[in-house]
């Protein structure tokens, strides 16, 4: 949020003071080691970040903080500062496995990385990652969705446009909450000749922007837009009911995600660091829980990201 101090509360969906979930003031004050043992009692709760609480927090124009998580320590520390959205995401084949994309990335990587990542967990919503074909039929989505449902996923997310609507209505009608992702999908890299910004083209733009409306109609609860231009990503912001999540899309969305190695200043050697990346870790005095705290102080203050890193 604009102007937002560190004495706002981090999930106002959860009062203050009748909850375990710790806000961001206590996360920056307290020492790591205490947030620690105040995180391990609380495993094994319910997730307390809800799809409603960040539907609130966009009708309130507050910003959230999303990060990907691969394992349980560094997805309980994220869990722990406050940070909303836990993604357990098919870049897990770039950064832990070594690729040089996302295609190779299996239900079985994914599901294998969610259950730690639930363990870990202890507030965040988690959404987990439908990979590279695991959603190409009726039946296979449906299997698959319920799969990560069943290992501790929250939401699912589907990269696409249109064309995922019948999934994304399919899904919803059986009580799975679904994100779709538009823009630069990495899953069609092939397609777009590599990493490439999407929408800059002004039909390009309005073909995103309607499907992404369409999207919505279809039932979708999140929306996650990758790598387009900040303008753009503001028009959708704005014109949507569900809320906005952007990773190189600018300021003007409901919230932000970033991938936990980039904010780390470890993007793997070979991968060319997006403009969109910030390392977070050079201003922290408190190591990973500083970064992560800091990151999500930058989100909620609107300092994150800045025009150095949008397009
Ligand atoms: O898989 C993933 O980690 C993602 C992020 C780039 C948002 O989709």
């Amino acid at each position: 949020m604009v102007g937002m101090t560190s004495s706002t509360p981090t999930h106002p969906a959860v009062p203050r003071g009748t909850s375990w979930f710790m806000n961001l003031e206590t996360a920056i004050l307290l020492p790591f080691t205490f947030r620690r043992e105040l995180a391990v009692s609380s495993m094994n709760s319910q997730a307390k970040v809800t799809m409603n609480t960040l539907t609130t927090l966009k009708a309130r124009g507050e910003r959230f903080a999303c990060i990907t998580a691969y394992e349980a320590t560094l997805a309980e520390i994220a869990s722990s500062v406050g940070i909303e959205v836990l993604l357990v995401g098919d870049t897990l084949g770039m950064v832990i496995q070594g690729h040089d994309s996302t295609l190779p990335v299996t239900m079985e990587d994914i599901l294998y990385h969610l259950d730690a990542v639930k363990r870990g967990n202890v507030g965040s919503l988690i959404m987990g990652d439908m990979p590279f074909m695991s959603y190409y039929s009726e039946g296979l989505t449906l299997h698959n969705a319920a799969q990560l449902m069943r290992a501790g996923a929250h939401v699912v997310k589907l990269e696409g446009g249109r064309w995922i609507a019948e999934s994304t209505r399919l899904l919803v009608e059986r009580g799975i909450p679904v994100c779709a992702h538009m823009g630069l999908t990495p899953q069609s890299i092939n397609r777009f000749g590599g990493f490439r910004v999407q929408g800059r083209d002004p039909q390009q733009a309005e073909t995103i922007l309607e499907e992404a409306a369409y999207l919505q109609e279809a039932g979708a609860s999140l929306l996650l837009l990758e790598a387009i231009p900040q303008q753009l990503a503001e028009r959708i912001t704005r014109r949507l009911r569900i809320p906005v999540i952007g990773i190189g899309a600018g300021p003007k969305v409901d919230g932000q995600i970033m991938v936990m190695h980039d904010l780390l200043g470890i993007t793997p050697r070979g991968i060319k660091v997006p403009k969109f990346v910030k390392n977070f870790l050079k201003e922290s005095t408190d190591g990973i829980p500083g970064a992560f705290a800091a990151y999500l102080r930058a989100v909620k203050d609107g300092l994150f990201p800045g025009p150095e890193h949008s397009y």
